[in-house]
Formats: structure tokens, C-alpha cells, sequence
């Protein structure tokens, strides 16, 4: 039994955010941000909307293209960090607001590797039969937790959602492998520390605290890593991968895999120009980008990695439609 994606849909907030809009609060450039990250804009929610309302309306799209009912849900899983409160989870608020009434449903905290790691607990679900559909979201709001004082993060994040609609299927086509990783040692590199247990009246800070070269010589390995581990795990080569669509955080962390792995560019799906690093939304948006620019067909061979918070990695190795 396979896990088949029969409907992706992603939703980000209107605001549309450029560098020149960012170095006027900011001592930053539109140069610098464009060479040093590939990112040109981003898009960032207001005031009231929260992680929960671009997962809904990401859903809502997804199960629209899957033509599939919420109320035939059996499970909502939903990869975010940037959760509308600590309780209740996202996925139960998502679960109420789309009458998916038979539906099971919980959070995974991953950070940018969240979707991965729903991806691939939605899917092992529907392989031990547990389960026949599960609706899988990726979805952040991580501009909320910026310190736009700070250049070194200010720049580099933006808000969005995206989701996918598992059925359970036969034949050949869904998840072949799912391959994940943490390195919880590497965890300080990458921190947003109050507003926990360990700091309920976050009085260390409530913004996003990162050291930008440990995470980039994470992402390099780990993308390689999870590409390598999960194409072993389905018994396929490189050469056999039709698209891949690496986590969206940087573009010399993208340049530097495809070099370092001898990948060819144009089968390497990169849209975080226009977004910047939607944390767990990232992948799911790109898949669903992909799509409609027609860069996926039935039969085709697409991994999905991503790298973040914890440290977490993980990839997805998909053989599409059909
Ligand atoms: N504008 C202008 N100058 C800046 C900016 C900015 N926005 N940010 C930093 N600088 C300056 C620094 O102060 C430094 O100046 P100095 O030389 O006078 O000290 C100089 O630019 C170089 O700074 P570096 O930190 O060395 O720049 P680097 O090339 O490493 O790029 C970056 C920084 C973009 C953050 C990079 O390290 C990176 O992308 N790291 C990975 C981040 C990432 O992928 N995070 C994923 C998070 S995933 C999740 O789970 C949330």
C-alpha cells in the first residue's frame, strides 16, 4: 500500500514585502540581500492572521483539487513552529474549520523540516493501513517571531502554507521513501527561546536567534545527505530524479548542492525569490508551484528535502500521479 497525492494547494498573505522596502527600517540593501540569499521579496500576514488562517485557506485549495470531502478525513497532520497557540494545535483548529469531523489530528514541531517529517508520518499511516486519507499541511508564520532590528534574520523569512490530500493507493505511483534525521547537538545554532516551559514570560526574547554559518554548513550537508539517504532507501539513482525541490532558504545553499552533487540546474525547482524562507510552508508551496508551471508530469521521479530547526532534516522521495 503507497500513499498518493491527489491534491496540493498552498496559500500565502497579500503584503508583498521587497528589500527597498526593508532597507528603509533596516541598514541592509536590495543588492546585498539578493546576492548573499537569492531572496527579492516576501510575503508577510498582518496583524490578524495567523498560521492556522493560510493553513485553512491552503486546504481548502488542496482538497478542491483532490475533488475529495474534509469529512472523509481520518487524520490532519500538521508540520508548523509558529503554532496560532500552544494548545489547542493547529491541525484541531483546521480539523473544526473544515468539518473534517472523522478526522484525528496533531501538530509535528520540525521547523523547516516540518513538512518532511508530516509528509512521512501521514504517509506511514496510510502504508500500515492504519488510515486511508490524510490531509498533510506545512505551515508557518515565522515573520511574527522576527527581530526587525536584526539584519541577520530580519531579511531572510517570510509567512505561507501549503498542503497536500494522501489517498491510499495500489498502484505504483506516491511515496516510494522517506528518509529523517536530527542532530539535537546542533540545536543552539537555531533558537527561538521564550515562550516555552523553560521561559513562559519570555524574558529572554521572543524572536528567532541564529547563527548563519553553522546553519548554512548544516543545510549543505544535510540537504546531501537526506538526497543520498532517501534515494538509497527507494533503491534509485541521481540520474533517476525527474525534480527535486529543496527547502527554499537560500539560494547559494541550493547552488552549492547542486555543484557539490553535479545535479543539473534546471531540474532543481526554486521559487524562494519571490517568497524568501517560508519555514515549513516551503516545500509544500514550491510542489504546488511546480505544478502549475507545469514542471511535473505523471510518472515522474521528485524529492522533496528540507533542513532546519532542532537541527532537523528530511526527504521524500515521490513517484507522481497515476
Ligand atoms: N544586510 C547587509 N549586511 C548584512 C546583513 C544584511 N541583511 N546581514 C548580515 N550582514 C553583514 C554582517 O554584519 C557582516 O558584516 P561584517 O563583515 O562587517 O561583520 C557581513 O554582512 C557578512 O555576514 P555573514 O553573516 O558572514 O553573511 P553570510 O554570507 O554568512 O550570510 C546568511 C548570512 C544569509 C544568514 C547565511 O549565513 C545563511 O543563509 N545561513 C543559513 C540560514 C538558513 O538557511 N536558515 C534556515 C533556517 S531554517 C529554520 O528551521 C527556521
Amino acid at each position: 500500500m503507497k500513499a498518493k497525492i491527489i491534491g496540493v494547494g498552498s496559500c500565502v498573505p497579500s503584503r508583498v514585502v521587497t528589500n527597498n522596502d526593508l532597507a528603509k527600517s533596516v541598514d541592509t540593501s536590495d543588492e546585498w540581500i539578493k546576492t548573499r540569499t537569492g531572496i527579492c521579496e516576501r510575503r508577510i500576514s498582518d496583524e490578524d492572521t495567523s498560521t492556522s488562517d493560510l493553513a485553512l485557506g491552503a486546504c481548502k485549495k488542496a482538497l478542491a483539487a483532490a475533488k475529495f470531502p474534509a469529512e472523509n478525513l481520518d487524520l490532519i497532520v500538521v508540520g508548523t513552529t509558529s503554532p496560532d497557540t500552544l494548545f489547542p494545535s493547529v491541525s484541531c483548529i483546521l480539523q473544526y474549520k473544515l468539518g473534517a469531523t472523522k478526522a484525528a489530528a496533531f501538530d509535528v514541531s520540525a521547523a523547516c523540516s516540518g513538512f518532511n517529517f508530516a509528509l512521512t508520518i501521514g504517509s506511514s499511516f496510510i502504508e500500515n493501513k492504519t488510515y486511508k486519507n490524510v490531509l498533510v499541511v506545512g505551515a508557518d508564520t515565522l515573520t511574527k517571531y522576527l527581530d526587525w532590528t536584526d539584519r541577520g534574520t530580519c531579511v531572510l523569512f517570510g509567512d505561507g502554507a501549503g498542503a497536500v490530500v494522501l489517498t491510499a493507493s495500489e498502484n505504483e505511483a506516491g511515496i516510494l521513501a522517506s528518509w529523517l534525521k536530527a542532530e539535537g547537538s546542533l540545536g543552539y545554532h537555531l533558537i527561538m527561546p521564550g515562550g516555552g516551559s523553560r521561559d513562559p514570560e519570555q524574558k529572554h526574547g521572543r524572536f528567532i536567534r541564529m547563527d548563519g554559518k553553522e546553519v548554512f554548513k548544516f543545510a549543505v550537508r544535510a540537504l546531501e545527505e537526506s538526497i543520498v539517504g532517501s534515494l538509497k532507501l527507494a533503491n534509485l539513482k541521481i540520474e533517476d530524479v525527474d525534480l527535486f525541490i529543496p527547502h527554499q532558504a537560500n539560494i547559494r545553499i541550493v547552488n552549492y548542492t547542486i555543484k557539490k552533487m553535479g545535479l543539473s540546474k534546471e531540474k532543481v525547482y526554486v521559487n524562494l525569490h519571490k517568497y524568501g524562507n517560508t519555514s515549513a510552508a516551503s516545500i509544500p508551496l514550491a510542489l504546488d508551484e511546480a505544478l502549475a508551471d507545469g514542471k511535473i508530469k505523471k510518472g515522474d521521479i521528485i524529492v522533496l528535502s528540507g533542513f532546519g530547526a532542532g537541527l532537523t532534516c528530511g526527504a521524500n522521495v515521490i513517484k507522481w500521479g497515476g
